[in-house]
């Protein structure tokens, strides 16, 4: 059967990101069960909304397996919810699935468009749902609008979001097409009801490559060990800049700053005169 998912040599990269961070949030989630001594009935919600066939080109496990072999590792009960437009990958992710289903657990797959099954999960219950959702593109836009619509659901505030997405793409749809005009990553991003982000430095050269990690928990850490920098720290801060800015507006930002970098250092440059004055030189 031909699959139809993208390779790259970043891939692999991504792949690796993507595990060790649902592995270790899996951890802190399933802490937090034992905390609320609601362990034995709570649920780890997860939605994988670009699930693809489960495992990459060459074999290896994607993020639909790699999710199912993390959780497998804990004894937490979860609901696995899987979102695959393409055919043949959808055919193929069934049958990669098959060791993980009936084992208790709920395992839900669709074939179709995140966009018009994701919001069939939207409710209005009070009980909050913990876990993750995971969106990886293949170099589209991730559906920006629909992370805002879920974030805003009350029952999701404890759903944390994962985004892989191509920052070189979104800066070029928003050049190029009348109907995103305009909208920019921060745009967006300041749509999502989440108080807490966290970045990546980007990888994949000309595509920029980067992951985002968006949550309402106060406690957040950056996980530096994974690459993951708090957004609003100085570090957190460059990357932004650069996934956010193209190079035209970087320049034009740096422009504007130019005479106010000037004014800043001509006084500085007069209090020196008047400090060397003071001191009689
Ligand atoms: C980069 S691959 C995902 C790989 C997968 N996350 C993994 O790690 O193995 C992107 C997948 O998203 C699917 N896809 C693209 N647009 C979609 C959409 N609007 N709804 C659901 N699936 C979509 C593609 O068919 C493809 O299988």
């Amino acid at each position: 059967m031909s699959i139809n998912i993208p390779y790259s040599e970043y891939t692999k990269v991504k792949n690796e990101i993507f595990n060790k961070m649902i592995r270790e949030y899996i951890s802190i989630v399933e802490a937090i069960f034992i905390k609320h001594g609601t362990w034995l009935n709570s649920i780890y919600w997860h939605f994988d909304i670009n699930a693809g066939t489960g495992k990459d080109k060459k074999g290896n496990n994607g993020s639909v397996l790699q999710f199912c072999e993390a959780i497998e590792s804990h004894k937490i009960k979860y609901h696995l919810v899987c979102i695959e437009k393409d055919k043949n990958n959808y055919n193929e992710l069934l049958i990669n699935l098959k060791p993980y289903q009936n084992k208790g657990n709920i395992i839900e797959t669709h074939p179709g468009d995140h966009k018009d099954i994701l919001p069939k999960y939207f409710t209005d219950i009070k009980e909050k749902r913990y876990g993750t959702l995971y969106s990886d593109p293949p170099g589209s836009v991730p559906p920006f609008e629909l992370l805002e619509k879920m974030s805003k659901c009350d029952c999701y505030k404890t759903l944390d979001f994962i985004i892989n997405f191509a920052a070189t793409t979104i800066k070029r749809v928003r050049k190029c097409s009348n109907m995103n005009a305009g909208k920019s990553l921060e745009m967006y991003k300041n749509k999502i009801n989440k108080k807490h982000w966290l970045i990546r430095k980007q990888i994949g050269g000309k595509h920029q490559w980067c992951f985002l990690f968006a949550t309402n928990w106060d406690n957040v850490r950056a996980r530096k060990k994974l690459g993951f920098v708090n957004l609003d720290s100085l570090d957190g801060q460059k990357i932004w800049r650069e996934v956010n800015l193209t190079i035209d507006e970087k320049k034009k930002i740096e422009q504007q700053m130019l005479p106010f970098t000037e004014t800043i250092q001509s006084t500085c440059n007069i209090q020196n005169t008047l400090q060397l004055k003071r001191i009689g030189l």
